[in-house]
């Protein structure tokens, strides 16, 4: 019997796609450069998965060309970028790489709020710059502590929780505000549920965890951020669009909040002459969250799984759409 054929959409650590490369005929888009979307629609219309990157929209239009495609597995939590609901009518199972990458995520957000409070950036760039000298004084390039202050986070999922974990060492007050409360993190970290007002008007650095969606697009925007301390931090290491990006850039210029931490911006990638980097109390960067060698292979072995078992028609190690699995083309590809 012939092995099925996937695609995998960029290049991604080949160690994690072991038992993909096994089960499957693989074929792997080696270019630095994003696919063109012509080339999407001729490459994949072959194929019965697809490991999609976040810089593939799978859509309607991209999927009812590709009739043979039944798994899409997504090679990270995200899945913006993939229309969930096409998919599903289609009987086409969505998979993600949750749990793997919390852990570095979180350790990001905490990087991001520890550089842009105490400057770590701006700091670095200025000493390469040749500009400490023996008359830097004591009141010279301050920052403010993070140690024993208050931590809003936006989204208690499993990323958000993380943040909390680290927050605790830092003896950090935490608020959080979430869909639905969790008990647990709260007896575990002290973690307090409040309105999205209320943390808003209470955190010193505001964390945002949550995933894009309808909802969620521009969740923090000009009212949001009036109702922040002058003296707050905004971390963003989700989605780009959760910020009103222009108002956070008024917020930033006119001091209503005190700085920002971000390693997602709308659009991405951001251009050089954003005035946004223009700005010293703001960190950004290329939406690097996950980038570690190790989580990085961890979310290729979790992708390579979900397609393994989803085009096998055993459980996926993540599936994002479940009822999917007993209709349109998962159905009739095994009946
Ligand atoms: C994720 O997993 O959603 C990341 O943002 C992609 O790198």
């Amino acid at each position: 019997m012939s092995k099925p054929k996937v695609y995998v959409s960029r290049i991604v650590p080949e160690e994690g796609l072991a038992s993909l490369l096994e089960f499957a005929e693989v074929s792997i888009w080696q270019k630095k450069e994003s696919m063109p979307r012509d080339l999407q629609f001729k490459l994949f219309e072959h194929c019965d998965g697809l490991l999609s990157t976040l810089n593939i929209a799978v859509n309607a239009e991209l999927l009812n060309a590709c009739p043979s495609i039944q798994v899409v597995s997504n090679y990270g939590v995200g899945y913006d970028n993939i229309d969930v609901a096409a998919c599903t009518a289609l009987g086409i199972a969505v998979g993600n790489t949750p749990g793997v990458l919390s852990e570095t995520t979180a350790d990001h957000a905490f990087a991001l709020i520890l550089a842009t409070a105490r400057r770590i950036a701006e700091l670095a760039e200025w000493v390469k710059n040749n500009n400490w000298t023996p008359e830097m004084g004591y009141l010279d390039k301050l920052g403010t502590d993070v140690h024993h202050t208050t931590l809003g986070i936006l989204g208690m999922g499993r990323i958000g929780a993380e943040v909390a974990r680290r927050a605790v060492g830092f003896n950090m007050r935490i608020l959080y505000h979430n869909r639905t409360r969790n008990l647990k993190l709260e007896s575990d970290f002290g973690a307090e549920h409040v309105s999205k007002n209320d943390l808003l008007k209470q955190s010193d650095f505001v964390s945002i965890n949550l995933p894009q969606t309808q909802e969620t697009l521009h969740y923090i925007g000009a009212e949001e951020l009036k109702l922040m301390k002058s003296s707050a931090i905004l971390i963003n290491t989700s989605r780009g669009p959760i910020v009103d990006q222009r108002a956070l850039l008024e917020a930033l210029e006119s001091g209503q909040i005190a700085g920002a931490g971000l390693d997602v911006t709308d659009p991405e990638p951001m251009r050089g002459d954003n005035p946004l980097l223009a700005l010293s109390q703001v960190t950004i960067l290329p939406h690097v969250g996950s980038a570690t060698w190790q989580t990085r292979t961890k979310m290729a072995e979790v992708a390579a799984r979900n397609l393994v078992n989803g085009l096998s028609g055993k459980p996926m190690v993540s599936c994002v759409n479940p009822e999917a699995l007993g209709k349109g083309r998962y159905a009739k590809m095994r009946a």
